[in-house]
């Protein structure tokens, strides 16, 4: 009996004791500034949008990174794939490829935001989608990692489970502001689409809440 309360408070010690760091994303006009103070605020990821919802290279991700490259700690980019603009998940990573490459910004890795259920037509759109971009990021050497909600994930792609070797960017709130925040921490994580605990790099914990005077969505992440 002991020996079970020590294994739990172990367990659960282990998991409020992860060490836990902080990151946001930004909107595209964000100055210097304000980079810079949300990289004092501890934050040291600051995700930069690369794709637009034509599916082209977002032309002003570039400015973003050149702005805070020296002010806002690491810089990793995202995109959010749409499946109503009639390009194909290898095309919109290409653009988004083609797009960094071009302003000669190195990176290795971006996360795929999966959302917005309203906007995809049917489960298989975001699974051929999914699977043909990461196809063109392999071919580039760009590791992919996933970003969604249980329910959103559900929805979209009625929680194909084909993907659970990517890691995983949890997105849970209760909706946007202060009032929708849920803890700043993995706890209470239940799998979905094959991904388990261990799965887990980041989670979305508030959205569009104010921090240096910026509309953000704020993470913590373990590395
Ligand atoms: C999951 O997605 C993969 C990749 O597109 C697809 O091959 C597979 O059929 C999907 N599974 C289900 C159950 O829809």
């Amino acid at each position: 009996m002991l020996a079970k309360v020590f294994h739990l408070l172990a367990s659960v010690l282990s998991i409020s004791c992860a060490n836990y760091h902080k990151a946001v994303d930004v909107p595209q006009d964000i100055t210097q500034d304000e980079g810079h103070c949300l990289w004092k605020d501890n934050n040291d990821i600051t995700f930069i949008n690369t794709l637009t919802s034509s599916g082209l290279f977002d032309s002003t991700a570039p400015r973003v990174f050149k702005n805070l490259v020296n002010y806002g700690g690491d810089m990793w980019f995202y995109m959010k794939p749409y499946p109503s603009n009639g390009k194909s998940g290898s095309q919109q990573m290409e653009n988004v490829y083609q797009g960094l490459k071009s302003a000669q910004i190195k990176f290795s890795h971006i996360t795929v935001h999966i959302g917005d259920p309203q906007l995809w037509s049917s489960g298989s759109d975001a699974n051929t989608i999914s699977k043909d971009l990461i196809q063109r990021a392999d071919q580039h050497g760009i590791s992919v990692q996933f970003f969604t909600s249980q329910s959103n994930w559900h929805s979209i792609t009625n929680n194909n489970r084909s993907f659970s070797s990517y890691k995983l960017w949890w997105a849970h709130t209760n909706g946007a502001g202060n009032g929708g925040a849920t803890s700043p921490n993995f706890e209470g994580f239940v799998s979905f689409g094959g991904w388990t605990s261990s799965s887990l790099v980041g989670k979305e914990y508030a959205r569009q809440v104010q921090e240096c005077g910026v509309t953000v969505n704020k993470y913590v992440y373990v590395k």
